[in-house]
């Protein structure tokens, strides 16, 4: 077996290329030097440093060959100050950190992304085309608010994948919240007898409902959740800002991604949230 390393300090790399996938959301890769390979699983996610500044958590959207990418969204001020850089600009990386998807190349499959949360289901999707045989499903459902933020929805569009897009203001597929889009379309597909395994990501709102769905179904065993909406500061577990109520789990370590039978006994999912401080903040309806 091959040696992987891993950077649990900052190790600030130029920025190889960037492209802006929408007026808000940049794409930023890296060239790993090292001749070792690193071990990166989706729902992985780093720690992205801007020297002088704050580190944020962002999951990986892409992974190959020694070329790393993030999808990075605009929404405050890190975020904002990192797409604002350029191509040979330095920025802090520091992971891989957490669990990721168990990647399951035996059943059919449904992926749900609200928002941002396509990020780290992008790379998911590539890695399971990769290992897929012949005549597995793999269905998309994305939402977003509109046209322009279906991130990488030409990307899709040409893959071998069923896709079912929605826009709250129906600019681009269905018209109206991916929640209502999921009620129909998931209990649909569910009632189908096959081999399922659900991934999904987005705001909390939206996970709590696949959960429900799932649920109703009983295949809360089956739902893969990637808990991005969540505050995450340092990473590896000792700085206790990500705990989830109740269960004593971090996100930074214990997942993001969680099984729907365990995030079913979290008292906190879909309600609140803490921030920075450790303050609760009440989950809004649509991504981030
Ligand atoms: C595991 C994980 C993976 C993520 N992956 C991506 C991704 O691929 N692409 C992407 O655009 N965003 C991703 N995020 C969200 C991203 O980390 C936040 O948008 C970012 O931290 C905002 O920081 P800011 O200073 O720009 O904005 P702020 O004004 O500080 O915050 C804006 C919003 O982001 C949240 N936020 C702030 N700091 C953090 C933090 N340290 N951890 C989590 N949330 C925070 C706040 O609660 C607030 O809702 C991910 C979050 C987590 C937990
Ligand atoms: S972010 Fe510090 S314990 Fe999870």
């Amino acid at each position: 077996m091959s040696e992987t390393y891993h950077y649990n300090l900052p190790v600030c790399l130029p920025i190889f290329r960037k492209y802006m996938e929408n007026e808000k959301t940049a794409i930023l890769s890296f060239l790993l030097p090292e001749e070792k390979s690193m071990k990166v699983v989706p729902g992985q996610y780093f720690m992205l440093w801007l020297p002088g500044d704050d580190e944020i958590p962002i999951a990986v959207n892409h992974y190959q060959k020694k070329t790393i990418s993030f999808a990075i969204c605009g929404v405050g001020p890190t975020s904002n100050a990192i797409i604002q850089k350029e191509e040979k600009c330095l920025i802090g990386l520091r992971g891989p950190f957490g669990n990721g998807f168990n990647l399951d190349h035996n059943k059919n499959v449904v992926i749900i992304a609200g928002g941002i949360g396509i990020a780290p289901l992008r790379f998911l999707v590539h890695q399971l085309i990769n290992n897929s045989f012949i005549s597995r499903k793999i269905i998309l459902i994305q939402g977003a608010r509109t046209k322009t933020e279906l991130l990488f929805r030409e990307e899709f569009e040409k893959l071998p994948i069923s896709t079912d897009f929605c826009t709250e203001d129906g600019s681009y597929g269905f018209h109206g919240l991916i929640s209502e889009k999921i009620e129909t379309t998931l209990d649909n597909l569910l009632d189908k007898p096959l081999n399922w395994e659900i991934y999904t990501c987005g705001p909390e709102l939206m996970l709590k409902k696949i959960l429900v769905i799932a649920q109703e179904h009983s295949l809360e065993r089956n739902l893969q959740i990637c808990l991005a909406d969540r505050y995450i500061r340092c990473g590896f577990g000792i700085c206790g800002s990500c705990f989830i109520d109740d269960l004593g789990l971090s996100i930074c370590q214990d997942g993001p991604v969680f099984r729907g039978d365990v995030i079913a006994r979290v008292d906190d999912f879909g309600k609140f949230g803490r921030g920075a401080d450790g303050s609760k903040y009440p989950f809004a309806n649509i991504g981030k």
